[in-house]
């Protein structure tokens, strides 16, 4: 275990934003955390920052707390049960190339989830979702270390606390026992439970137009799916290798049917989706695109130009924009969504 400092972070966040990290440790596995909360038990007490790929993050400065950055690797099939092929990985693979090698090994289920950036160990934090299936609907199991006491632990789905890219590690616990694990587990593996009675989830409108153009008598197979997520996210999200971005940056925000009917009154074009609750999902990227954001720059930071949901960094390598003009932009969208609205959008990415 060597602890490093003054390292630069440029390379290790999407946004491509420069900061440094006071201290950080590569954890490549549960040794290297042991040894560290041997040596350095307050350290690990006072919320450290566990990294994984990065990309959900908007760094406003440099990190004063511990920076664990997660390179446990290996993905193997840990159970074969007559519904499901059951995998774990490690919580430093990149989500994308798990994706793939799982149907590569002809076991379908995370095709929706593909080309999402990070890390397998980011995976369950943040919910990640796309194109119809969020992760907890793959969700088996993780494996996580107790940062203040060095104990291993297990927790399934209800444990985790999933919502909308939300769950309990996006939360401090608090005194008053709310349940939340922010800056206290570093999670170490994930299992999914991938399904052996596949069926293509082709509920969102872009992957069922692609369906229908490929012919329905053809129900497509799971790579298709997968080829087709690759492309419309192609189509319409930044790769972060080319132009530094953390994908949404803000929530859908819920509201109930009288205050959708009520904006549908004065902007009847507003994309609205009906929830199983029936609460109402506005589309974030619509509102922020109406407000005239789109194609934006203040400073270095800017609104894609073909997604308004997404900030990117408009700056170059040696000039990059910085977490300071992200924020900046971001609650600037915000005031104008809230005052044309009267909706406040939530943030989606770690903000430190
Ligand atoms: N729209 C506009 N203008 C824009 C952007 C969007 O009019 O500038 C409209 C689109 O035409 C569409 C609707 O808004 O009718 C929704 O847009 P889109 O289909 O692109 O999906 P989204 O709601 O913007 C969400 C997730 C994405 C996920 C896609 C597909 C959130 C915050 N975002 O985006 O997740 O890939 O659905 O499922 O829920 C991420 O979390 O980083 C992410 C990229």
């Amino acid at each position: 275990m060597l602890v490093e400092n003054q390292v630069p972070l440029q390379s290790l966040n999407s946004f491509g934003i420069q900061a440094k990290a006071h201290h950080l440790v590569r954890v490549a596995g549960v040794a290297d955390l042991l040894a560290l909360h041997h040596a350095h038990p307050a350290w690990l007490r006072s919320q450290p920052l566990v990294l994984g790929g990065g990309s959900n993050l908007v760094l406003t400065g440099d990190v004063q707390s511990l920076v664990l950055k997660v390179e446990i690797l290996g993905r193997r099939l840990v159970a074969d049960t007559p519904s499901h092929w059951v995998v774990e990985a490690g919580a430093g693979e990149n989500w994308h190339d798990l994706v793939a090698w799982t149907l590569e090994q002809g076991w379908p289920g995370l095709e929706n989830l593909a080309l999402i950036p990070g890390t397998v160990g980011a995976s369950p934090v943040q919910n990640i979702g796309a194109y119809g299936v969020e992760l907890q609907d793959r969700f088996h199991s993780l494996d996580a270390v107790d940062l203040h006491t060095g104990q291993v632990f297990t927790l399934d789905a209800a444990q985790c606390g999933f919502g909308y890219r939300d769950s309990v590690f996006k939360h401090v616990g608090g005194n008053q026992g709310q349940l939340g694990l922010a800056g206290r587990a570093l999670i170490t593996h994930v299992r999914l439970a991938l399904p052996k009675h596949w069926v293509p989830e082709l509920g969102y409108l872009e992957l069922a137009r692609k369906a229908e153009e490929a012919g329905a008598a053809h129900p497509p197979s799971a790579r298709q799916v997968f080829d087709w997520v690759c492309a419309i996210r192609r189509a319409k999200l930044p790769d972060p290798a080319v132009l530094g971005n953390a994908g949404s940056f803000f929530k859908n925000p819920t509201v109930s049917p009288e205050q959708c009917a009520d904006i549908i009154g004065r902007d009847p074009k507003v994309v609205h989706y009906p929830m199983p609750d029936g609460s109402v999902k506005l589309a974030a990227g619509w509102l922020i695109d109406a407000c005239g954001w789109k194609g934006k720059t203040v400073g270095q930071a800017g609104v894609y130009d073909k997604q308004a949901l997404v900030l990117v960094n408009r700056g170059d390598a040696e000039h990059p924009c910085t977490g300071g003009q992200v924020m900046t932009l971001a609650r600037a969208i915000q005031t104008s969504v809230y005052e044309r609205f009267g909706l406040r959008l939530d943030i989606e990415p770690v903000v430190v």
